[in-house]
């Protein structure tokens, strides 16, 4: 499978890198960042590119893949609407219409979050900016598409967010996390498992089309050594 992914500097998509890195299954990655990491693997390719509502001019470069794992995203936290649904929606579509038109057989993955309003209508602003980019998401003509809301996620392996407010929810939190997930498993996923997950959603499907973080760790657990 060769894979396409966006985020891989945040907390979710270097746990998804990860995965990937590691994972036979995968034969690349190609990697949309706006800022070089510097990063090398064999397996990997990073693309640096500036303007991430206009991929037009690296179209020749996004043919030819299995799998797109969005893990591009921003907390809401003090964020005008307007600011919030470009990076949210705009960002996200302006992809995801492109990578649809140009690779039929791709499965897109997108990582919105717990509480993910489908209706839209809700009061909370980036609930229903989410469920609106899901919705459109769900509509354009790929493969098969899958929403991941994961809620808490414990990274590991040294990973962290890039947004503040995480690193020090994380922070505070990293001390009984652990403990809350061996008491409730079910509640609580990690970066490694939502990267596993992503793996075997895109390579051999799965029931639902929006999995929460009983049925992220579930398809993690279904992904073969
Ligand atoms: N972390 C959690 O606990 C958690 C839980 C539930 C849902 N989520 C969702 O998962 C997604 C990823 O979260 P995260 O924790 O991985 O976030 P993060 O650590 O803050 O990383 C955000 C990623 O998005 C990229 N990005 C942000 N704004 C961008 C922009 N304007 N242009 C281009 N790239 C941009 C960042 O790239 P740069 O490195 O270039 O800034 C980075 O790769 C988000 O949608 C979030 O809501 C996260």
């Amino acid at each position: 499978m060769k894979v396409i992914l966006f985020g891989a500097t945040g907390m979710v998509g270097q746990g998804v890198l990860r995965e990937c890195l590691l994972d036979p299954r995968v034969e690349t990655v190609l990697s949309i960042t706006r800022t070089a990491t510097g990063q090398t693997h064999d397996k990997l390719r990073e693309l640096v590119h500036r303007d991430f509502l206009d991929f037009t001019a690296i179209a020749s470069d996004l043919t030819g893949f299995g799998a797109c794992f969005f893990c591009l995203g921003i907390s809401s936290f003090g964020m005008k609407e307007a600011d919030y649904y470009r990076v949210t929606y705009e960002m996200t579509m302006a992809a995801a219409q492109l990578l649809a038109s140009l690779n039929p057989g791709v499965t897109f993955i997108y990582v919105s979050g717990l509480g993910t309003d489908s209706t839209e209508q809700g009061r909370t602003m980036w609930a229903r900016v989410k469920g609106k980019t899901e919705n459109a998401l769900f509509r354009l003509p790929f493969k098969a598409a899958y929403m991941f809301r994961p809620g808490a996620i414990q990274p590991l392996h040294g990973i962290k967010s890039k947004t503040a407010l995480y690193r020090m929810m994380y922070a505070v939190t990293a001390l009984f996390l652990p403990t809350l997930k061996e008491l409730f498993p079910d509640s609580i996923t990690t970066t490694e498992q939502v990267g596993r997950a992503m793996i075997k959603v895109a390579g051999q499907g799965y029931p639902k089309t929006i999995l929460e973080n009983r049925d992220i760790n579930q398809a993690a657990s279904e992904l073969n050594p």
